[in-house]
């Protein structure tokens, strides 16, 4: 009925489905990279599925992953797909519940927080902050545990202290964890699905970040009394950062950012953490070749590094993008269609009110630009690991395409980038163009030293009985099937 309803004679192919209104769903649900592969085959790069309701576009390879990543903001933007899903956890005023303007102000007072100088002081409170968990939680010489709840800890821990600051990481012990979980759980795709519909989530969620500003509230106007003691974070950003007419933020706003940007880099940087240690216990050869290049580097007692010494154990940055590669944390990328969009080189129009959806895993499992893609293998990156993370942006769209549904040109959003050299690179785990990421060179800091001080005082295995976790679709983030059961076992030095 909806395609009679919808007839649009240049829309790419629709994706046959059974069910009326519910569409795709829940082939898309079961397995969607298969889903995505499979028709891929049998329509190509560009086709369209329904999905309780909604038309998604979905654009695969190269140029599709660059169509979506580079749509012109009057054409398709991120703020109208994504808004209903992430205003009751970040609150209002921020990110997609403002122009795309002001978010790319915000993303650039947030970045300010993550500057090269930031992340060296960052790196010890990383170390003691893992030590003072494995302390505290991993007391027996073995033991089997959920990787990924022990990470997901160290991540909030981590992130919360380094960027928000010691007071709010005080507070974790007192409910502000589970305060973040709360919010947490209101960031799934039955959210994304029933937007219309008063989920009890929602009213917990609206509570939980009432809660929480309350508790960040006294923070900044703590902070702002204390004008003399300036803290290198990103809440010191957020309070002092001045508009060009000379206003400041709101407390709310501060407040809301704060939690904005702890949300965005959570359960992304936990589930890669998770992953990668899942396949070096996976692999003990690749976990004890990762130990040596630590011990060759570092000297055999590994004291903890700095800043620098990380670049020295270049295995640590391969580990990570490969997790990223074959276990990118997000799958979906979407925008909304607010007008009709000529694919370029087809003759196919994607219509109005549409969603685009590209998701890069695909090219990135692709074995025309990954040989045996579903093998963990990080020395596929050995020539690749960055001599040094800059904070410049190549991320613009290469000059020959002319499309005028796409940027053109050099639009330098500003919001750094290593290694790919453009959105259509097929290799795009932080994503491309305005939406950028800028979080990475934080989450490479962040994961690496977690993995160092890990690995440092334990070994892993996989728990027999339950070998390696598959893929959990079922969240918006890729998350290992729960329990992510790993086996740890104390180093005798
Ligand atoms: C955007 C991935 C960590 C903050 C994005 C996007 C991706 C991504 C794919 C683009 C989304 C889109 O185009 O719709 C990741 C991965 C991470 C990670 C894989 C870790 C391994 C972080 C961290 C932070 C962060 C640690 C903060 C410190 C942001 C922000 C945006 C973003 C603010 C911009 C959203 C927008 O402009 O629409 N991230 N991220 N991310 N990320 Fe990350």
């Amino acid at each position: 009925l909806e395609q009679m309803i919808f007839v649009n004679p240049n829309e790419p192919p629709v994706v046959h489905y059974w069910i009326p209104f519910i569409g795709s769903l829940i082939e898309l649900g079961i397995h969607p990279l298969e889903f995505m592969r499979k028709n891929r085959e049998k329509y190509g790069d560009y086709y369209t599925f329904l999905m309780f309701g909604r038309r998604m576009s979905v654009c695969l390879g190269v140029e599709g992953n660059s169509l979506v990543f580079n749509a012109k903001q009057s054409y398709a933007n991120a703020e109208d797909a994504y808004v209903h899903l992430t205003k009751p956890v970040f609150g209002e005023g921020v990110i997609y519940d403002v122009p795309n303007s002001i978010l790319m102000e915000q993303k650039k007072m947030a970045k300010s927080g993550l500057s090269t100088e930031n992340l060296k002081l960052y790196i010890p409170i990383i170390i003691d902050e893992v030590n003072l968990y494995l302390d505290e939680n991993w007391t027996k010489d073995s033991d089997v545990v959920d990787i990924f709840k022990a990470v997901s800890e160290m991540i909030i821990m981590t992130a919360s202290h380094c960027l928000i600051g010691p007071e709010i990481r005080a507070q974790l012990h007192t409910g502000v964890a589970d305060l973040y979980h709360t919010l947490d759980a209101s960031f799934t795709p039955i959210h994304f699905l029933f937007e219309w519909l008063p989920l009890p989530s929602y009213y917990s969620c609206e509570a939980a970040h009432k809660e929480l500003f309350k508790i960040f509230s006294k923070i900044i106007e703590t902070r702002k009394k204390d004008v003399d003691n300036k803290h290198e974070d990103m809440l010191d950003q957020f309070i002092n950062y001045k508009f060009k007419n000379g206003d400041k933020l709101s407390d709310q706003k501060v407040a809301n950012m704060s939690i904005a940007i702890l949300m965005a880099g959570q359960h992304t940087s936990s589930a890669t953490s998770a992953w990668t240690l899942l396949n070096l216990a996976n692999n003990h050869k690749l976990l004890e070749e990762t130990y040596k290049d630590m011990q060759d580097a570092m000297g055999k007692d590994l004291p903890y590094p700095q800043f620098d010494d990380l670049k020295k154990i270049p295995i640590l940055e391969c580990l990570v993008k490969e997790t990223l590669r074959l276990r990118n944390p997000i799958i979906q990328i979407l925008r909304k269609v607010t007008q009709p969009i000529a694919i370029p080189g087809t003759n196919y129009v994607i219509q109005k009110g549409s969603y685009l959806l590209s998701s890069p895993t695909v090219t990135q499992t692709d074995s025309k630009y990954f040989p045996d893609p579903e093998k963990y293998d990080p020395h596929r990156w050995d020539d690749f690991v960055s001599v040094e993370t800059t904070n410049t942006d190549n991320d613009t769209p290469s000059k020959d395409n002319k499309a005028s549904v796409v940027d053109e040109g050099d639009v330098d959003y500003g919001f750094g980038n290593i290694n790919s050299k453009s959105a259509k690179s097929p290799y795009l785990p932080f994503g491309a163009g305005r939406h950028r990421c800028i979080g990475e060179q934080f989450a490479f800091v962040q994961i690496r030293t977690i993995l160092y001080t890990m690995l440092k005082r334990f070994d892993f295995e996989l728990d027999p009985k339950r070998g390696m976790p598959q893929p959990d679709y079922t969240s918006m983030v890729i998350l290992p099937t729960a329990p992510a059961s790993i086996k740890y076992i104390r180093r005798k030095n």
